[in-house]
C-alpha cells in the first residue's frame, strides 16, 4: 500500500516548505504550490485549496512552523499568528488539536531548541496521520461484505489527509481485497467535493465509481443499488453525533429508513472531547456566492438570499459504527 500511496497525495513536507495540490483547480489542472510562507498556508485552508478535517490539522501544524522560522525573536508575535492558523476553519477539530499541540510542544523553550521541538512535533504530526489512516482502513475491512456496493459523499480520501484519507481509504482497502464492487459519490453541492476531488481519487484507483446529484441519494437506496455508506468526519462528539460535510445528515436519515449501514471513518484526532454532543461543534457558515454559483456559472440573481452551512451534525444513534485506527466504536456512543 505504501508506494500506491505516493500516487495519490495532496499534501507534503520536504523539511523545509509545505507542497499542496491546488484542491480548488482539480480535477481540470493538478496544480502544485510549494510555499514557506504561513499565510499561504492559511489562506489556502480558509480557500479550501488545503481541505479535509486531517489536512488541515497537518498544515496547521507546518503554518505554525513555517510562522515561527520568521518570528523567531517575537514569541508574542508568533502565538498570535497560532490563534489565526487555528481559526482558519471552525469545524474540523483536527486543527485546534494539532496547534495545541504546537504549543505544548514548544512549553518552555526558546529559539533553535523550540524551532526544531516543533519541527519535530509537526512532522509526528503528519506521520501518525499517514499510519492511523493505514489502521482505519485495516479495521473498516470488517464490516464491508463481500461484493458491496458503497456510497459515500464529500471526499474523504488522500486528498483529506497525509495518507490515504479516511472513509475512502475503507474503501480502497476494500477494493484491493476484493471486497467492494463499486462506489457511488455524492456531488456535494455547493462546492461540488464529491464530484470533483472523490470522482479524481476513484477514478486513479481504477474504483468502478458512479457520480450522483445529492438529491438522487433516497431514490439510489431505494432502487437496492447501496449496501452501506461510507463518510469521513470533521468532528464526533463523545455521544457519536458528528459532524461531516453538509447533506451528511439527510443521508443518515435515508440510510435508517431503508436499514442500510451508515458508517463514519475518522482518526482519534477527530474526537473532540470538550464536546459532549453535537449541540457544542460549531458549524462554519460560507459565503452566499458559493450557492448562487455553479463553479463558475451563476445559477440565480445575485440578490437572492442564501443558506449555506458546510457541515451539518448526524446524530450518533443513526450511525451504525464509527471507525477508528483503534477500533469500530458501536452505539450507544460514550467516548469520554
Ligand atoms: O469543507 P471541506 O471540503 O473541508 O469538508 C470536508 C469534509 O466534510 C470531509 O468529509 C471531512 O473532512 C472528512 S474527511 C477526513
Amino acid at each position: 500500500m505504501k508506494a500506491e500511496l505516493e500516487k495519490l497525495r495532496g499534501l507534503h513536507w520536504d523539511g523545509e516548505y509545505l507542497h499542496f495540490i491546488e484542491q480548488t483547480l482539480l480535477p481540470h489542472q493538478e496544480k502544485w504550490i510549494m510555499t514557506d510562507d504561513w499565510q499561504v498556508v492559511v489562506d489556502a485552508i480558509r480557500r479550501l485549496a488545503i481541505r479535509g478535517a486531517p489536512a488541515i490539522g497537518v498544515a496547521g501544524a507546518f503554518a505554525a512552523v513555517l510562522a515561527f522560522k520568521k518570528n523567531k525573536d517575537d514569541l508574542n508575535a508568533w502565538n498570535e499568528i497560532l490563534e489565526k492558523i487555528e481559526h482558519a476553519r471552525p469545524t474540523a477539530v483536527n486543527l485546534s488539536w494539532a496547534v495545541g499541540k504546537i504549543k505544548q510542544s514548544s512549553a518552555g523553550q526558546v529559539g533553535d531548541n523550540l524551532l526544531n521541538t516543533i519541527t519535530s512535533q509537526a512532522e509526528q504530526i503528519a506521520i501518525e496521520d499517514e499510519d492511523n489512516c493505514l489502521k482505519i482502513a485495516e479495521n473498516g475491512l470488517e464490516v464491508i461484505p463481500p461484493g458491496s456496493r458503497a456510497l459515500t459523499h464529500c471526499n474523504a480520501g488522500a486528498l483529506v489527509s497525509y495518507g490515504i484519507g479516511t472513509a475512502v481509504g475503507v474503501l480502497r482497502q476494500a477494493f484491493e481485497k476484493g471486497l467492494l464492487k463499486e462506489v457511488y459519490a455524492c456531488e456535494a453541492r455547493p462546492l461540488g467535493q464529491g464530484a470533483r476531488l472523490t470522482m479524481w481519487e476513484l477514478h486513479r484507483l481504477k474504483i468502478p465509481c458512479t457520480l450522483l446529484c445529492d438529491s438522487a441519494a433516497g431514490r439510489l437506496m431505494q432502487e437496492g443499488k447501496i449496501d452501506l455508506v461510507m463518510v469521513g468526519a470533521d468532528r464526533i462528539a463523545m455521544n457519536g453525533d458528528t459532524a461531516n460535510k453538509i447533506g451528511t445528515f439527510n443521508l443518515a436519515v435515508l440510510a435508517n429508513r431503508f436499514s442500510i449501514p451508515f458508517y463514519v471513518a475518522a482518526p482519534i484526532t477527530t474526537f473532540d472531547l470538550k464536546a459532549k454532543s453535537g449541540e457544542n461543534i460549531p458549524i462554519e457558515y460560507r459565503h452566499p456566492e458559493e450557492v448562487r454559483k455553479y463553479g463558475h456559472y451563476k445559477t440565480t440573481e445575485g440578490q437572492s438570499r442564501v443558506y449555506n452551512p458546510a457541515f451539518d451534525i448526524t446524530p450518533g444513534e443513526l450511525i451504525t459504527g464509527i471507525i477508528s485506527e483503534n477500533n469500530i466504536a458501536y452505539p450507544p456512543y460514550n467516548f469520554s
